[in-house]
């Protein structure tokens, strides 16, 4: 199995679609460090602390312990591909999910390869399932009392609730009538 990758990115939440990215990430990799930006220009939702906190409760919550030896979770300033290097990785890996992701990514991807040409960046399709979750879609969702049941994982489902408070019976997830698909009451 190849070495080891480095999955970047802001987290603020983790998302089911992120959990996604790691697993496939480990079928293709022996180690992978997930890792957290840290942007002083941002002011994000859950503090660096936070969100590396949550992202070990989920990891150890969802994984076997094969997989999740191999995971380890870290944060990182400045630019990417100098922490790539310090890690001694030459894979960074990002999830697609929509053509829209594409020209972000492709921008993202070349001034890595300027900055360094030997690190080589990666993409992977997300599972259908998570096509359209983002992390800002599930902020905004929480904080209007809306279901993200299905869009993270448990654990961060409580802590977005713990900061933006829930409506009794929101969270109640039902069978919809679209086939096999899984809704929310309203
Ligand atoms: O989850 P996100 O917010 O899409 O992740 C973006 C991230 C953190 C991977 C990207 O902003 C990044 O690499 N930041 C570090 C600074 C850097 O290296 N910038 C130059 C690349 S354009």
């Amino acid at each position: 199995m190849a070495r080891l990758c480095i999955y970047p990115g802001s987290f603020d939440p983790l998302t089911n679609g992120h959990l996604d990215l790691i697993r496939r990430s480990l079928d293709v990799f022996s180690k992978v460090i997930v890792a957290i930006a840290v942007n002083s220009k941002k002011t994000p939702l859950f503090s660096t602390e936070k969100r590396v906190e949550m992202i070990k409760k989920v990891l150890d919550e969802e994984l076997a312990p094969e997989e999740r030896k191999r995971v380890k979770v870290d944060n990182f300033e400045g630019l990417l591909i100098d922490y790539a290097q310090k890690k001694k990785a030459n894979v960074i890996i990002r999830g697609l999910r929509a053509v829209s992701d594409f020209e972000y990514e492709f921008q993202m991807a070349s001034m890595n390869r300027k900055l360094n040409p030997k690190v080589e960046m990666m993409f992977m399709m997300t599972d259908e399932a998570n096509f359209y979750i983002s992390s800002q879609t599930v902020k905004e969702v929480a904080s209007l009392h809306g279901c993200i049941d299905g869009l993270v994982p448990k654990y961060i489902k409580q802590e977005l609730i713990k900061k933006y408070g829930s409506r009794q019976n929101d969270a109640t997830v039902i069978k919809s009538s679209t086939k096999g698909r899984k809704g929310c009451k309203k």
